[in-house]
């Protein structure tokens, strides 16, 4: 898949597929099973360094994962987080962001709506493809209280929408959903033209991804939204299970979503 994909995905009604990889093996898995996108994500701070949240992943580990995965993987859009602190100003932003694509990134990824304004801009000067994030956003979980369910009233879910429109206006070209309501993110797909890509927000969105650790049944405690696809056969079987349950529109189910 390359960037402008994305778009041909959303208007042609094609689910977007995206699954997290952290090194080359499975990046090189995902890719020959037709994953769509890869995300090296932060969530490495908990499946790999084992850590409570995402907050101790730095930019020096996420070169490190980027590089790694871009050595695995041909096909697949390789899109990568930009960790905490990582941009905590425009010039920040795009000289972190500027590392990232050197490493192997097609696409850099980072949490937040409107208060990050001047980063978007900045990346959308320089022509950086950028994806968006809001609902949960892992690396606010202390200021969220936890990892909740955001966009429940009404307040809370105009804010989610507004701010999806506002990314699509700076240039975003696609937006992680986590963690919302499924008849929220089903407002926001249809309302914006730039594709959204579920996890925890229901079967409406443009793509959807999961960590690919939830994904092989390996993380314990997993939360509601994730599927176990490796009960039987091995991790090809699993991976190709996954696309074609997204893509097919069966994964996620109403068991996997929140109303
Ligand atoms: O870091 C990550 O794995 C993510 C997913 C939860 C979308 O951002």
């Amino acid at each position: 898949m390359n960037i402008s994909d994305l778009q041909k995905f959303k208007k042609n009604g094609e689910k977007i597929t995206c699954l997290t990889a952290y090194d080359s093996s499975f990046a090189q898995i995902f890719d020959q099973c037709g994953i769509d996108i890869i995300l090296i994500g932060d969530s490495l701070g908990n499946v790999i360094k084992g850590e409570k949240n995402t907050l101790g992943v730095n930019m020096e580990q996420m070169i490190y994962h980027t590089r790694a995965v871009a050595n695995g993987a041909n096909k697949a859009l390789l899109i990568a987080d930009m960790p905490y602190q990582s941009y905590d100003s425009a010039e920040k932003t795009l000289q972190n962001a500027q590392l990232l694509m050197d490493a192997g990134a097609q696409m850099i990824k980072f949490e937040g709506g409107s208060e990050q304004q001047d980063c978007f801009e900045i990346l959308q000067k320089n022509r950086i493809p950028v994806c968006g994030h809001l609902g949960l956003q892992p690396q606010s979980v202390i200021k969220m209280g936890g990892y909740k369910v955001q966009g429940k009233d009404a307040k809370s879910a105009q804010k989610i929408l507004t701010d999806a429109k506002a990314l699509q206006n700076w240039g975003v070209q696609t937006i992680v959903l986590e963690c919302i309501p499924a008849i929220l993110a089903q407002q926001i797909s249809t309302q914006i033209q730039i594709p959204t890509i579920g996890i925890g927000a229901g079967k409406d969105c443009d793509g959807q991804v999961l960590v690919s650790y939830d994904m092989l049944g390996i993380t314990q405690n997993a939360p509601k939204f994730v599927k176990n696809f490796l009960t039987n056969g091995n991790i090809k079987s699993a991976t190709s299970d996954f696309i074609q349950a997204v893509k097919t529109s069966k994964f996620p189910t109403a068991e996997h979503s929140y109303q």
